[in-house]
Parts: C-alpha cells; sequence; structure tokens
C-alpha cells in the first residue's frame, strides 16, 4: 500500500474516533492534529491498527537487538547504533536552539532528545510551523516522546521517575533520530554542560535506560519462552485456551500445552502461557484443573 493511501486511511481512522470522542474537536481554526495530538497519543489501543498500516505509533516498537553502552564506558552514544556516527561539538544554548523551529535561521528545524540535537529540516511537514509535531522543534522534549504530553509542562528533558517501558521507548526514539536524521550537537541542559561534557544526570539516565532495556531483554525471552495461549469464548460453549505454533505471536516449530503461568511464586497474577514438554515442571506453571496434562486445548470456564 503506498505511503498517501496509508496516511489517508490513518487520518480518516483519527479523524473517526475524534468525532466519536467529542465532535466539537473537528470544529474550529487549528489543525485539530496538532491541538489535540494527545488525544491521539493517549488511544494506545489504536497502535495495532498503525502499526499494520506499518506506520509507527507512539511508543515506537522496540527491537529486542538494540544494544547499550553501560555507564561507565565512554559516555556519548545512547546506542551501538550512535557509536559509529562521528560525534558533532556544536553545544547550543536553550536560547540558540529554540531559533530552529523553521521559520528563522534559514528556515532549519532541530530538536533535541537526550540532549542531543538532530537537524530535521527534511522532516518539515511533521516539525515545521503547523505541522503535527512542531511542538517538539528548538527544544529538547524528551519526555513527551513517551508521555504522550504535548504541554509546555509535558515537554521538557526531565526523564526521572518514568517507566521502564518508557525508557526502552526513549532509548529507541533516540536511535531513531541517530539513524533517520543527523545528528548535529548538543543542548545545554539535563544532559550535558556548556561545554557539552556529559552531566551527572546524563550517567543517571544512561542507568535508567540500561536497566530497563535488560528487563525488556529479559521479558521478551520469557515470553518466547512462554507464548500466550489463543483464546476464545463464546456464551454458549465457554472460554476455551489452546496452543497453536504461532500463539501469542510467537512463531515457533512446537505448539506446547496450555498451563497456568504465575508472574512469580505466590503471586496472584496469572495468565495463560503455552509451554514445552521440557518446561512443564517450572514452578510458576500450574496446570488448568479438569484439562489433561497432555490435551492443547482446554475449557477453563463451562458453558453458561
Ligand atoms: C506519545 C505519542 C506520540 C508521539 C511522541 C509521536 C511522535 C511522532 C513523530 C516524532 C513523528 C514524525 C516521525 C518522523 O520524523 O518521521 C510521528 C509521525 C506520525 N505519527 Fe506519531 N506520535 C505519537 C502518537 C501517534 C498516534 C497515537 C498516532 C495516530 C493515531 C500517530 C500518527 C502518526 C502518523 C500518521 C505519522 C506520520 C507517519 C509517516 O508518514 O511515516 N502518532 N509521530
Amino acid at each position: 500500500m503506498n505511503k498517501l493511501l496509508k496516511l489517508s486511511i490513518v487520518v480518516l481512522l483519527g479523524a473517526a474516533v475524534i468525532a466519536w470522542y467529542d465532535p466539537s474537536l473537528l470544529t474550529g481554526n487549528t489543525n485539530p492534529f496538532v491541538k489535540y495530538h494527545h488525544v491521539f497519543a493517549k488511544l494506545t489501543f489504536l497502535n495495532p491498527v498503525l502499526e499494520f498500516f506499518g506506520i509507527h505509533h507512539g511508543k515506537r516498537p522496540s527491537s529486542s537487538s538494540s544494544t547499550q553502552k553501560t555507564a561507565d564506558t565512554p559516555p556519548e552514544p545512547v546506542t551501538e547504533s550512535s557509536k559509529a556516527a562521528n560525534e558533532p561539538t556544536r553545544v547550543f544554548t536553550k536560547e540558540e536552539l529554540a531559533k530552529y523551529k523553521g521559520e528563522e535561521e534559514g528556515g532549519k528545524i532541530y530538536i533535541a532528545i537526550l540532549g542531543k540535537v538532530f537537524d530535521v529540516t527534511r522532516g518539515k511537514d511533521y516539525y515545521g510551523p503547523g505541522g503535527g509535531y512542531a511542538f517538539f522543534s528548538g527544544i529538547d522534549g524528551s519526555r513527551a516522546f513517551v508521555t504522550g504530553t504535548f504541554t509546555a509542562e509535558g515537554l521538557i528533558d526531565d526523564i526521572e521517575g518514568l517507566e521502564k517501558s518508557d525508557y526502552v521507548g526513549l532509548r529507541d526514539w533516540a536511535d531513531f533520530y541517530m539513524k533517520d536524521y543527523t545528528y548535529i550537537g548538543k543542548v545545554e541542559g539535563k544532559f550535558y554542560d556548556i561545554n557539552g561534557n556529559p552531566t551527572k544526570y546524563y550517567y543517571q539516565a544512561q542507568k535508567w535506560i540500561k536497566a530497563a532495556s535488560k528487563y525488556k531483554e529479559e521479558e521478551d525471552i520469557f515470553k518466547e519462552k512462554f507464548p500466550m495461549c489463543n483464546v476464545d469464548y463464546k456464551p454458549e460453549e465457554g472460554t476455551r485456551v489452546w496452543c497453536s505454533n504461532a500463539s501469542g505471536g510467537v512463531k515457533r516449530d512446537w505448539v506446547g500445552f496450555p498451563r497456568s503461568l504465575y508472574s512469580a511464586e505466590g503471586s496472584k497474577n496469572v495468565r495463560c502461557a503455552c509451554a514445552q514438554e521440557s518446561d512443564l515442571d517450572d514452578p510458576l506453571l500450574k496446570p488448568y484443573p479438569n484439562c489433561p496434562l497432555d490435551a492443547v486445548t482446554c475449557q477453563i470456564v463451562p458453558p453458561k
């Protein structure tokens, strides 16, 4: 499907959602996508639709292959992909950076994430005046990349206290800019001082990102080991769970047996997982009552 068609479909879907959310948002002089972008950003249930059309969503899908440098190694790049890039030496003050919103300085547009400044002029349809993401221009609005709070309070470089998944999201956004745009310098702020040297906060942020990436990696491995079951509910048949060689979105050469999987021993947090024979004695797994141990399908709630 070509990009314009994809974008049109997404915009139409978005308009339908806005109309459903609050029809008054579609009226008025301001571009509703710009003014009410936070409405989209919070509608995370749209993410699968966006993914289907090959368009990213707010929290970019993270690649488990991405790796980070440790906080103790040379500090500059956020990720391996950025390691190869030539390190630019230019340091912007906040005031200087604020000039690069596409209206001054020859129409140049710069944005910063995690203190690194990127030239995004070729994405002026997004970041330029009137663009859907113009609020990111001329500042380091790192936090908003993962919170979706596109207000002055939200568009800040303080990334303390975020969820682990948010740190992974930030890492992925930083990687995205490193790959798709030109890294041109640093901005004085939380991450770098006026000489472009990393601050204490920079090293702390690296630790947050590194810990979150490790957690995500382990979580991904766990999901591969114990993929989700398929679930089927029909009032006349009740609820049935079953395993297939693609359940939970994990394509594999085994099917597995449905089991209750507890997040920790003694925890009440449970989901259905497909387990291979070799893992069936894992203490986090419990068989479903009234379901043969070697069954691929289990009736877990009887019909009404
Ligand atoms: C935290 C929430 C979000 C953030 C931070 C965000 C950020 C961005 C950014 C920075 C771009 C430009 C990317 C580039 O330079 O190529 C972009 C593009 C786009 N975003 Fe979002 N976005 C968010 C949520 C959403 C949601 C919820 C939707 C839709 C309902 C959406 C739809 C789009 C579309 C259609 C594009 C253009 C994609 C293309 O043509 O390749 N975004 N977004």
